[in-house]
């Protein structure tokens, strides 16, 4: 409805060209909002506002004037000026059970895919070889992850790519000692455990001479490509992937082999990237290192920033391969678009190689490149999330507490499921809950990691979203009544036909802004609107006329797939029954 509103705003806009000189400019920036109070109306736009400065006219004679000119629409049943020169809108209810009986007939549930799709690459997760997945990965996996299905949702085509960090001179240590541990337990040797590897490696190069120079060699060795090192390397790689595999899978998250493309990757392009800035005058030497200087940001002493692309022992930097990266993604993937969820701490480093990037020519204009950042995941106390000891928390760990805890409390509820039944329920409450206490806040903020918050069946959570969905489900369990058309008498009923004729709207946004919390929020205050229309509105009382129950039954299908539909892009399952 928003855009059928901004294109009758406009053909008045057009009449009225003839008498005012409007600028084009302001026009691209024309809205129409949902209302938040239904008293003024269901959608309203500050056209009028947006134009009287230049336009010299009071704001509400000039919405007077573009309401006069609206061309007639059956969908709207009245305007009304309000405020300083606001103008209201009110769908009429032919023109809402409409729209609510075209959704119910649509399997998209009347989310239209893009007019324009995009080649969208999506750089997300991106944990590191030999090391345990962190919680900035996790948080950047399961949004990444959501946004990802609702892109392709959208109709866009989507490019995953997991840039795990596979390279770095740390690889000659860990070659080294991967060597050690086959020597000494044979092949198959299990690296379950990567933080104990990586911490014993390390203590190992530390203090043990000749295991440091035999690292430092292979480093050489493996930069130089050779088979041994390389295959060592491979394996460390495959170890660590296979093991994140297992979690993806476990999370639902969509992303597979397929999509990794790590650091390596990149690493045949730096010698030639640095040449090339060499060569357009942006990389110039310094104590021996190739430096790029920045005028848009400066170091501590107020000097133009120095970012080096090249140290002076010929080692590339994490920037030099985010440059080659985005390169890469312009050329080769053809990306129109690039997505990157990382948290908000490397934000200054991608600002530096993209703006490397833009002045080397890689990265043109029409290609856009968003750092979707977010913030850091906080325990109870408000410190970084940590184990007791102050270790990494692994995910296997959480996720095992999680249904640990979801087992209990559906004990505590009296629950009667058994057998698979039972254990697919558990995990698809604890995935849920964990993946949505992380989605449904903005991204952009900390977040404190509260169990009890995360699995309350009451309140913004999955646990709650999802009973919801099996509630509805059980009122067609309970009868063989068909739903049928839509009739809203009541206000509750009103309620819930505008919120769920907003789920498109709620879909685009998180593509366009990559933060599905609005789409979480949305789904929450639906199923407040759903709740309150089902405690006023019987459905299958006596007494409840066929027609007004055939329409109460479209109203709750409808709301349970809408549910289901909006969890699902989220990656988050539900149930019949729970
Ligand atoms: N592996 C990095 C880390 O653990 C994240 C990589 C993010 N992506 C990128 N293109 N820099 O912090």
């Amino acid at each position: 409805m928003k855009e059928q509103l901004v294109s009758l705003i406009k053909s008045s806009l057009q009449q009225l060209s003839a008498t005012y000189d409007i600028d084009k400019n302001l026009l691209s920036a024309l809205r129409v909002d949902r209302t938040r109070d239904k008293s003024h109306g269901d959608f309203a736009s500050n056209v009028a506002l947006m134009l009287s400065k230049s336009l010299h006219q009071n704001p509400r004679a000039l919405a007077e004037e573009i309401i006069a000119h609206l061309p007639h629409d059956p969908r709207i049943a009245k305007t009304e000026i309000a405020g300083p020169g606001f103008i209201n809108f009110f769908v009429s209810d032919e023109s809402l059970c409409a729209t609510l009986s075209a959704m119910l007939a649509d399997p998209r549930l009347g989310v239209a895919k893009a007019d324009k799709p995009q080649r969208v690459v999506v750089d997300y997760s991106a944990p590191n070889v030999a090391k345990e997945m962190a919680v900035h990965h996790i948080r950047s996996t399961v949004i990444g992850d959501a946004v990802v299905r609702t892109l392709e949702f959208l109709g866009h085509d989507v490019i995953r790519a997991n840039h795990v960090g596979d390279w770095g001179t740390q690889f000659g240590m860990l070659i080294a000692y991967l060597e050690r541990k086959e020597n000494e337990s044979g092949e198959g040797m299990d690296l379950s455990d990567f933080e104990a590897f990586y911490r014993e490696a390390k203590q190992a190069y530390d203090s043990d001479p000749d295991f440091a120079v035999t690292a430092r060699r292979y480093v050489v060795l493996l930069q130089g490509g050779d088979p041994y090192c390389k295959a060592m390397w491979q394996k460390l790689v495959t170890m660590t992937m296979e093991q994140n595999q297992r979690i993806y899978d476990r999370l639902d998250v969509t992303l597979t082999e397929k999509d990794v493309m790590g650091e390596s990757l990149y690493n045949p392009m730096l010698p030639g990237i640095v040449a090339d800035l060499t060569s357009k005058g942006l990389a110039v030497e310094d104590d021996g290192a190739m430096v790029v200087y920045l005028n848009e940001f400066t170091n501590r002493d107020g000097q133009p920033m120095g970012v080096i692309v090249r140290k002076k022992d010929g080692g590339y930097l994490y920037t030099t391969t985010d440059i080659a990266c985005v390169k890469y993604r312009v050329d080769t993937l053809k990306a129109e678009r690039i997505l990157y969820f990382i948290d908000s701490r490397q934000h200054q480093h991608l600002m530096e190689a993209w703006t490397i990037a833009r002045k080397a020519g890689y990265l043109p204009a029409n290609v856009s490149v968003e750092h979707d950042a977010f913030g850091m995941m906080l325990g109870r106390d408000g410190r970084p999330f940590k184990t007791r000891t102050g270790g990494t928390v692994k995910l296997k760990d959480l996720l095992d507490e999680a249904e640990e805890r979801v087992s209990k409390l559906l004990e505590e509820r009296g629950s009667a499921l058994e057998g698979d039944i039972r254990r697919e329920v558990i995990h698809n409450i604890a995935v849920g809950a964990v993946k949505y206490a992380d989605l449904s806040k903005n991204r952009t903020t900390d977040y404190i990691f509260d169990w009890d918050l995360m699995l309350a069946f009451d309140g913004n959570t999955a646990p709650y979203l999802q009973y919801a969905y099996s509630r509805i489900r059980a009122i067609f369990r309970k009868t063989d009544k068909k739903p049928g058309n839509f009739i809203l008498n009541e206000e509750a009923e009103t309620a819930l036909a505008n919120k769920l004729t907003a789920f498109p709207e709620a879909v685009r946004q998180v593509g366009d802004k990559a933060m599905p919390h609005l789409l979480c929020t949305y789904l929450y205050e639906l199923s407040g609107t759903f709740m309150r229309f089902y405690e006023s509105c019987p459905v299958l009382k006596e007494g409840v006329s066929d027609e007004v129950r055939a329409s109460r039954l479209a109203l709750c299908d409808l709301t349970s797939r809408v549910l289901k539909q909006g969890l699902n892009l989220l990656g988050i399952r539900v149930m019949e029954q729970m």
